[in-house]
Protein backbone atom coordinates (compact mmCIF):
# COMPACT_ATOMS: atom_id res chain seq x y z
CA UNK A 1 0.00 0.00 0.00
CA UNK A 2 1.42 3.57 -0.31
CA UNK A 3 -0.58 7.21 -0.33
CA UNK A 4 -2.19 8.61 -3.78
CA UNK A 5 -1.09 11.97 -3.20
CA UNK A 6 -1.18 12.69 -6.76
CA UNK A 7 -5.29 12.44 -6.24
CA UNK A 8 -5.31 15.97 -4.74
CA UNK A 9 -3.33 17.16 -7.77
CA UNK A 10 -6.09 15.89 -10.12
CA UNK A 11 -7.00 19.49 -11.16
CA UNK A 12 -6.90 23.09 -10.75
CA UNK A 13 -10.17 23.14 -8.23
CA UNK A 14 -8.92 20.47 -5.91
CA UNK A 15 -5.28 22.12 -6.17
CA UNK A 16 -6.51 25.39 -5.31
CA UNK A 17 -8.88 23.76 -2.57
CA UNK A 18 -5.89 22.31 -0.42
CA UNK A 19 -3.60 24.72 -1.15
CA UNK A 20 -1.80 25.79 2.09
CA UNK A 21 -0.14 29.46 1.23
CA UNK A 22 -2.35 32.07 -0.73
CA UNK A 23 -0.94 35.24 -1.86
CA UNK A 24 -3.22 38.35 -1.72
CA UNK A 25 -3.45 42.10 -2.32
CA UNK A 26 -2.71 42.63 1.74
CA UNK A 27 0.34 41.02 1.89
CA UNK A 28 2.15 43.54 -0.29
CA UNK A 29 4.09 46.58 0.53
CA UNK A 30 5.48 49.15 -2.64
CA UNK A 31 8.95 50.74 -1.97
CA UNK A 32 8.17 54.57 -3.37
CA UNK A 33 11.10 56.77 -4.14
CA UNK A 34 10.73 59.96 -4.05
CA UNK A 35 13.50 62.99 -5.13
CA UNK A 36 13.71 66.54 -4.59
CA UNK A 37 13.21 68.50 -7.97
CA UNK A 38 10.35 69.11 -9.95
CA UNK A 39 8.88 67.21 -12.95
CA UNK A 40 10.96 64.15 -12.36
CA UNK A 41 9.81 60.66 -13.42
CA UNK A 42 12.85 58.77 -14.14
CA UNK A 43 13.60 55.18 -14.64
CA UNK A 44 15.95 53.35 -12.04
CA UNK A 45 18.73 51.71 -13.62
CA UNK A 46 19.22 49.29 -11.13
CA UNK A 47 15.56 48.54 -10.42
CA UNK A 48 13.82 47.63 -13.79
CA UNK A 49 10.31 49.46 -14.34
CA UNK A 50 10.86 51.49 -10.95
CA UNK A 51 11.32 54.94 -11.12
CA UNK A 52 11.71 58.39 -9.34
CA UNK A 53 9.21 60.63 -8.94
CA UNK A 54 9.37 64.23 -7.66
CA UNK A 55 6.31 65.31 -5.72
CA UNK A 56 5.03 66.98 -8.16
CA UNK A 57 4.33 64.04 -10.78
CA UNK A 58 3.91 61.90 -7.34
CA UNK A 59 -0.22 61.15 -8.96
CA UNK A 60 1.59 58.93 -11.77
CA UNK A 61 2.47 56.18 -9.68
CA UNK A 62 -0.15 56.46 -6.96
CA UNK A 63 -2.66 56.49 -10.07
CA UNK A 64 -0.97 52.66 -10.74
CA UNK A 65 -1.27 51.55 -7.31
CA UNK A 66 -4.57 52.07 -6.86
CA UNK A 67 -5.49 50.47 -10.04
CA UNK A 68 -3.29 47.53 -8.94
CA UNK A 69 -5.17 47.77 -5.57
CA UNK A 70 -1.74 47.92 -3.21
CA UNK A 71 -2.93 49.40 -0.17
CA UNK A 72 -0.29 50.16 1.46
CA UNK A 73 3.53 51.53 0.24
CA UNK A 74 7.32 52.26 2.37
CA UNK A 75 8.45 55.68 1.18
CA UNK A 76 12.09 56.27 0.60
CA UNK A 77 13.94 59.74 -0.18
CA UNK A 78 16.49 60.94 -2.14
CA UNK A 79 17.27 64.78 -1.17
CA UNK A 80 19.22 67.19 -2.99
CA UNK A 81 21.19 68.47 0.16
CA UNK A 82 23.57 65.81 2.39
CA UNK A 83 25.45 66.96 5.26
CA UNK A 84 27.66 65.17 8.32
CA UNK A 85 24.27 64.82 10.41
CA UNK A 86 21.93 64.25 7.77
CA UNK A 87 19.79 67.58 8.80
CA UNK A 88 17.82 66.86 5.82
CA UNK A 89 15.98 64.19 6.98
CA UNK A 90 14.45 65.29 9.82
CA UNK A 91 13.87 68.98 8.13
CA UNK A 92 9.95 69.47 8.58
CA UNK A 93 10.13 70.37 4.22
CA UNK A 94 12.60 67.56 3.77
CA UNK A 95 11.70 65.09 0.82
CA UNK A 96 10.57 62.06 2.66
CA UNK A 97 8.11 64.42 4.77
CA UNK A 98 6.61 66.25 2.07
CA UNK A 99 6.45 63.02 -0.39
CA UNK A 100 3.94 61.84 2.62
CA UNK A 101 1.99 65.14 2.52
CA UNK A 102 1.24 64.67 -0.95
CA UNK A 103 0.70 60.72 -0.93
CA UNK A 104 -2.31 61.52 1.41
CA UNK A 105 -3.49 64.21 0.00
CA UNK A 106 -3.81 62.26 -3.16
CA UNK A 107 -5.17 59.08 -1.98
CA UNK A 108 -5.64 59.42 2.09
CA UNK A 109 -6.84 55.71 2.42
CA UNK A 110 -3.23 54.79 1.48
CA UNK A 111 -1.24 53.34 4.20
CA UNK A 112 2.53 54.71 3.97
CA UNK A 113 4.95 53.55 5.91
CA UNK A 114 8.38 55.34 6.29
CA UNK A 115 11.87 54.17 5.96
CA UNK A 116 13.54 55.58 9.14
CA UNK A 117 17.38 55.61 8.70
CA UNK A 118 20.02 58.28 8.18
CA UNK A 119 22.19 56.95 5.05
CA UNK A 120 20.44 58.25 2.36
CA UNK A 121 21.00 62.04 4.01
CA UNK A 122 24.65 61.52 5.59
CA UNK A 123 27.53 62.98 3.16
CA UNK A 124 29.34 60.02 4.25
CA UNK A 125 26.47 57.54 3.58
CA UNK A 126 26.79 55.78 6.88
CA UNK A 127 23.18 55.33 8.86
CA UNK A 128 23.91 57.29 11.81
CA UNK A 129 26.35 60.09 13.25
CA UNK A 130 30.52 60.08 12.89
CA UNK A 131 32.76 59.96 15.91
CA UNK A 132 36.04 58.76 15.59
CA UNK A 133 35.12 57.45 12.49
CA UNK A 134 32.67 55.26 14.28
CA UNK A 135 28.86 54.91 13.82
CA UNK A 136 28.15 56.44 17.34
CA UNK A 137 25.00 54.39 18.92
CA UNK A 138 23.48 56.81 21.37
CA UNK A 139 24.23 59.78 19.44
CA UNK A 140 22.21 58.34 16.52
CA UNK A 141 19.20 57.73 18.64
CA UNK A 142 18.47 61.33 19.35
CA UNK A 143 18.46 61.93 15.49
CA UNK A 144 16.41 58.65 14.35
CA UNK A 145 13.75 59.33 17.08
CA UNK A 146 13.85 63.01 15.78
CA UNK A 147 13.06 61.49 11.71
CA UNK A 148 10.59 59.58 13.25
CA UNK A 149 8.75 62.24 14.74
CA UNK A 150 8.66 64.18 11.61
CA UNK A 151 7.47 61.23 9.19
CA UNK A 152 4.61 60.96 11.98
CA UNK A 153 3.71 64.81 11.66
CA UNK A 154 3.90 64.63 8.24
CA UNK A 155 1.22 61.76 8.44
CA UNK A 156 2.73 58.24 8.56
CA UNK A 157 0.68 55.61 9.42
CA UNK A 158 3.61 53.62 10.74
CA UNK A 159 7.61 54.39 11.11
CA UNK A 160 10.09 51.52 9.70
CA UNK A 161 13.68 52.06 11.48
CA UNK A 162 16.35 50.87 9.27
CA UNK A 163 19.53 52.12 11.01
CA UNK A 164 20.14 49.13 13.20
CA UNK A 165 21.22 50.85 15.99
CA UNK A 166 20.48 49.60 19.75
CA UNK A 167 17.49 51.49 21.43
CA UNK A 168 16.15 52.70 18.49
CA UNK A 169 12.74 51.65 18.69
CA UNK A 170 12.37 52.32 22.54
CA UNK A 171 13.77 55.98 21.52
CA UNK A 172 11.18 56.48 18.52
CA UNK A 173 8.30 55.07 20.99
CA UNK A 174 9.16 57.43 23.67
CA UNK A 175 9.89 60.73 21.56
CA UNK A 176 6.43 59.69 19.33
CA UNK A 177 4.26 58.98 22.68
CA UNK A 178 5.39 62.16 23.91
CA UNK A 179 4.46 64.04 21.07
CA UNK A 180 1.30 62.64 20.76
CA UNK A 181 1.66 60.25 17.89
CA UNK A 182 0.43 56.98 20.38
CA UNK A 183 -1.36 55.48 17.40
CA UNK A 184 1.78 55.52 14.83
CA UNK A 185 3.29 52.35 14.59
CA UNK A 186 6.32 51.23 14.46
CA UNK A 187 7.93 48.54 12.19
CA UNK A 188 11.31 47.21 12.98
CA UNK A 189 13.81 46.21 10.64
CA UNK A 190 14.96 43.72 13.38
CA UNK A 191 16.69 41.32 11.88
CA UNK A 192 18.45 43.22 9.41
CA UNK A 193 21.93 41.53 7.98
CA UNK A 194 24.31 43.09 6.37
CA UNK A 195 23.92 41.90 2.94
CA UNK A 196 25.04 42.04 -0.96
CA UNK A 197 21.98 41.78 -1.76
CA UNK A 198 21.43 45.81 -1.02
CA UNK A 199 23.47 46.34 -4.43
CA UNK A 200 20.62 47.64 -6.02
CA UNK A 201 19.15 49.76 -3.73
CA UNK A 202 22.48 52.08 -2.74
CA UNK A 203 22.54 53.00 -6.42
CA UNK A 204 19.18 53.76 -6.69
CA UNK A 205 18.79 55.64 -2.92
CA UNK A 206 22.44 56.74 -4.01
CA UNK A 207 23.13 55.52 0.10
CA UNK A 208 26.29 53.47 -0.41
CA UNK A 209 28.76 54.56 2.93
CA UNK A 210 31.66 56.49 1.81
CA UNK A 211 34.23 54.71 3.73
CA UNK A 212 34.16 51.13 5.24
CA UNK A 213 30.90 49.24 5.52
CA UNK A 214 27.54 48.30 7.29
CA UNK A 215 28.88 45.28 9.21
CA UNK A 216 29.81 46.76 12.90
CA UNK A 217 25.75 47.61 13.23
CA UNK A 218 24.19 45.30 10.39
CA UNK A 219 23.87 41.65 11.61
CA UNK A 220 26.40 39.10 10.07
CA UNK A 221 24.60 36.95 7.82
CA UNK A 222 25.76 33.88 9.50
CA UNK A 223 24.02 34.22 12.60
CA UNK A 224 20.47 33.30 13.19
CA UNK A 225 20.38 32.67 16.92
CA UNK A 226 21.22 36.60 17.21
CA UNK A 227 18.43 37.53 14.93
CA UNK A 228 16.30 35.98 17.58
CA UNK A 229 17.55 38.16 20.40
CA UNK A 230 16.95 41.44 18.22
CA UNK A 231 13.20 40.58 17.15
CA UNK A 232 13.33 39.37 21.32
CA UNK A 233 14.56 43.02 22.16
CA UNK A 234 12.05 45.21 19.42
CA UNK A 235 9.10 43.21 20.67
CA UNK A 236 9.90 44.42 24.12
CA UNK A 237 10.97 47.93 23.25
CA UNK A 238 7.50 48.43 21.59
CA UNK A 239 7.56 47.14 18.14
CA UNK A 240 4.24 46.49 16.63
CA UNK A 241 5.65 44.66 13.46
CA UNK A 242 9.08 42.66 13.26
CA UNK A 243 11.02 42.08 9.78
CA UNK A 244 13.56 39.90 8.60
CA UNK A 245 15.66 41.13 5.77
CA UNK A 246 16.43 40.16 2.96
CA UNK A 247 14.01 37.42 2.37
CA UNK A 248 15.03 35.04 0.03
CA UNK A 249 18.29 34.30 1.63
CA UNK A 250 16.96 33.92 4.98
CA UNK A 251 14.00 31.72 4.93
CA UNK A 252 15.02 29.93 7.88
CA UNK A 253 15.15 33.07 9.97
CA UNK A 254 12.14 33.62 8.78
CA UNK A 255 10.36 30.52 9.80
CA UNK A 256 12.22 30.45 13.12
CA UNK A 257 10.73 33.83 14.12
CA UNK A 258 7.65 32.73 12.65
CA UNK A 259 7.41 29.86 15.50
CA UNK A 260 8.81 31.24 18.07
CA UNK A 261 7.38 34.77 18.20
CA UNK A 262 3.55 35.21 18.03
CA UNK A 263 4.03 38.31 16.45
CA UNK A 264 3.21 40.13 13.10
CA UNK A 265 6.48 39.50 10.90
CA UNK A 266 7.41 41.17 7.81
CA UNK A 267 9.74 40.17 5.02
CA UNK A 268 11.91 42.61 3.03
CA UNK A 269 12.18 41.37 -0.54
CA UNK A 270 15.40 43.46 -1.30
CA UNK A 271 16.78 45.04 -4.31
CA UNK A 272 19.22 42.37 -5.19
CA UNK A 273 16.48 39.64 -4.96
CA UNK A 274 14.29 41.40 -7.75
CA UNK A 275 17.61 42.61 -9.64
CA UNK A 276 18.46 38.58 -10.30
CA UNK A 277 14.90 37.69 -11.27
CA UNK A 278 14.91 40.42 -13.43
CA UNK A 279 18.22 40.25 -14.60
CA UNK A 280 17.67 36.22 -15.15
CA UNK A 281 13.85 36.75 -17.52
CA UNK A 282 15.55 39.70 -19.41
CA UNK A 283 18.36 37.08 -20.50
CA UNK A 284 15.12 34.87 -21.56
CA UNK A 285 16.33 32.46 -18.61
CA UNK A 286 13.19 32.01 -16.80
CA UNK A 287 9.53 33.00 -16.98
CA UNK A 288 9.80 36.08 -14.45
CA UNK A 289 5.86 36.21 -13.56
CA UNK A 290 6.48 32.33 -12.60
CA UNK A 291 9.14 33.09 -10.78
CA UNK A 292 8.18 35.84 -8.81
CA UNK A 293 5.17 34.36 -8.03
CA UNK A 294 6.72 31.55 -6.43
CA UNK A 295 9.75 33.50 -4.75
CA UNK A 296 6.98 35.01 -3.16
CA UNK A 297 4.97 32.57 -2.57
CA UNK A 298 7.91 31.10 -0.66
CA UNK A 299 8.47 34.06 1.54
CA UNK A 300 5.02 33.93 2.85
CA UNK A 301 4.88 30.16 3.49
CA UNK A 302 8.06 30.58 5.62
CA UNK A 303 5.94 32.42 7.86
CA UNK A 304 5.94 36.31 6.86
CA UNK A 305 2.62 38.03 7.06
CA UNK A 306 3.52 40.93 4.92
CA UNK A 307 6.60 41.53 1.88
CA UNK A 308 8.05 44.57 0.69
CA UNK A 309 8.67 44.20 -2.89
CA UNK A 310 9.30 46.22 -5.68
CA UNK A 311 6.94 43.34 -7.10
CA UNK A 312 4.06 44.57 -5.15
CA UNK A 313 2.53 46.69 -8.52
CA UNK A 314 2.65 43.49 -11.01
CA UNK A 315 1.54 40.84 -8.31
CA UNK A 316 -1.17 43.08 -7.57
CA UNK A 317 -1.91 43.06 -11.00
CA UNK A 318 -1.83 39.51 -11.39
CA UNK A 319 -3.19 38.56 -8.78
CA UNK A 320 -6.36 40.23 -10.10
CA UNK A 321 -6.11 38.62 -13.54
CA UNK A 322 -6.11 35.25 -11.75
CA UNK A 323 -9.86 35.95 -10.30
C1 LIG B 1 18.46 52.00 4.54
C2 LIG B 1 17.90 50.85 3.79
C3 LIG B 1 18.54 49.95 2.92
C4 LIG B 1 17.55 49.13 2.40
C5 LIG B 1 16.36 49.51 3.00
N1 LIG B 1 16.59 50.57 3.86
C6 LIG B 1 19.95 49.87 2.46
C7 LIG B 1 21.05 49.58 3.39
O1 LIG B 1 20.87 49.22 4.54
O2 LIG B 1 22.17 49.76 2.92
C8 LIG B 1 17.76 48.04 1.38
C9 LIG B 1 16.57 47.72 0.55
C10 LIG B 1 16.85 46.91 -0.66
O3 LIG B 1 17.98 46.47 -0.94
O4 LIG B 1 15.88 46.69 -1.40
N2 LIG B 1 19.33 51.69 5.55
Amino acid sequence: MFRRHRRLRKNSVIRDMVRETVLNRNDFIYPIFVTDGDNIKREIPSLDGNYHYSVDRLHEIVDEIKEAGVKSVIVFGLPEHKDELGSSAYAEDGIVQRGVRKLKELYPELFVITDVCMCEYTSHGHCGIIHDNEVDNDETLKYIAEIALSHAKAGADMVAPSDMMDGRVSAIRKKLDENGYKNVSIMAYSAKYCSAFYGPFREAANSAPKFGNRKSYQMDPANVREAMLEIEDDIEEGADIVMVKPALPYLDVIRLARDKFDYPLAAYNVSGEFAMVKAAAKAGLIDERAVAMEMLTSIKRAGAGMIITYYAVDICRWLKEEM
